[in-house]
């Protein structure tokens, strides 16, 4: 017999041994589930299997569930019809919007289910971009004016939180101004702070018939090389008034969220996002991998990383499953 006085597998013999020394808890009151809502009829994401477009009426009876299981909040996603969309995103603004009536039927129906809602151009943009387009580019300053009257509608129907998907400059420190002139000191930011220039957002895109209609987003969302820029990008947008910080995507960039806790004293959120989703979807339905156990594992290691709150398209199955 060999004679190892120090063996780490004496941690890992049994489920009560592992549970003891386990180092990170999931819980359902980590995450945030995401909502597309419509105006249509109920319809699958193709490229997110399980995610649909929801009617409000169904997106109520969700979120009510989802209260249920433990998990705290929804994130909202307006799925507008094309006929609404403008260069300068007027339908955000409008009292009677779809996002504005969904953000009432939950307060109505859920009032203690957090709200969060998201302030960019590119869901009620002709051009699918999240800031104003002049001549091809996308321009800062003539957008965040557009941005903080988005997030003033939004807290007026209701939202607990507004969340800034943008990547503008300035832009938290607009919308803060915005709400606290017209009372509204209350309503906290999530500020999408290092949000990526990512191939991952494709589903996300088909879901919202939001892609860019031209270029891409690179002048304005991160370049994936870089992580000190997002520790000055988050720097930024707390000093500016965010009252918690967001990396996106989440499991490529599990290096940013373990930076980023680590500069910050702000909670900090990760958005595991729809091709996160839905690679882990499609691997599953080849039979290539065990979907469940792979989301969960993706979870865990994205709270293990240092984020206290996650977004996923996964929240209401891994909840159950908690
Ligand atoms: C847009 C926005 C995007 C996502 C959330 N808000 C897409 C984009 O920036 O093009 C992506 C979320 C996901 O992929 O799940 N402001």
């Amino acid at each position: 017999m060999a004679r190892l006085p120090i063996r780490p597998r004496r941690n890992r013999r049994s489920e009560a041994v592992r549970t003891l020394v386990r180092e990170t808890a999931l819980s359902p009151g980590d995450l945030i589930c995401p909502l597309f809502v419509t105006d249509g009829g109920k319809a699958p994401v193709a490229s997110m299997p399980g995610v649909f477009r929801l009617p409000r009426a169904d997106a109520v009876k969700e979120a009510k569930e989802i209260q249920k299981l433990g998990i705290p909040a929804v994130a909202l996603f307006p799925a507008l019809a094309g006929s609404l969309k403008d260069p300068l995103a007027k339908e955000s603004v409008n009292p009677k919007g779809l996002l504005q009536r969904t953000v009432r039927d939950l307060k109505e129906a859920v009032p203690d289910l957090c709200v969060i809602t998201d302030v960019a151009m590119d869901p009620y943009s002709s051009d699918g971009h999240d800031g104003v387009v002049r001549d091809g580019r996308i321009v800062n300053d003539e957008t965040l004016p557009i941005l903080a009257a988005m997030a003033v509608s939004q807290a007026e129907a209701g939202a607990d939180v507004v969340a800034p998907s943008d990547m503008m400059d300035g832009r938290v420190a607009a919308i803060r101004a915005a709400l606290d002139e017209r009372g509204f000191t209350e309503v906290g930011i999530l500020a999408y702070s290092a949000k990526y220039a990512s191939a991952f957002y494709g589903p996300f895109r088909d879901a919202l018939d939001s892609a860019p209609k031209h270029g891409d987003k690179k002048t304005y969302q991160m370049d994936p090389a870089n992580v000190r820029e997002a520790i000055r990008e988050v720097e930024l947008d707390v000093a500016e008034g965010a009252d918690v910080v967001m990396v996106k995507p989440a499991l490529p960039y599990l290096d940013v969220v373990a930076a980023v806790r680590a500069a910050v004293n702000v909670p900090v959120a990760a958005y595991h996002v729809s091709g996160e989703y839905a690679m882990v979807k499609a691997a599953g339905q080849l039979g290539w991998l065990d979907a469940a156990a792979a989301m969960r594992e993706s979870l865990v290691s994205i709270k293990r990383a240092g984020a206290d709150m996650i977004l996923t398209y996964a929240a209401r199955e891994v909840a159950e499953a908690l």
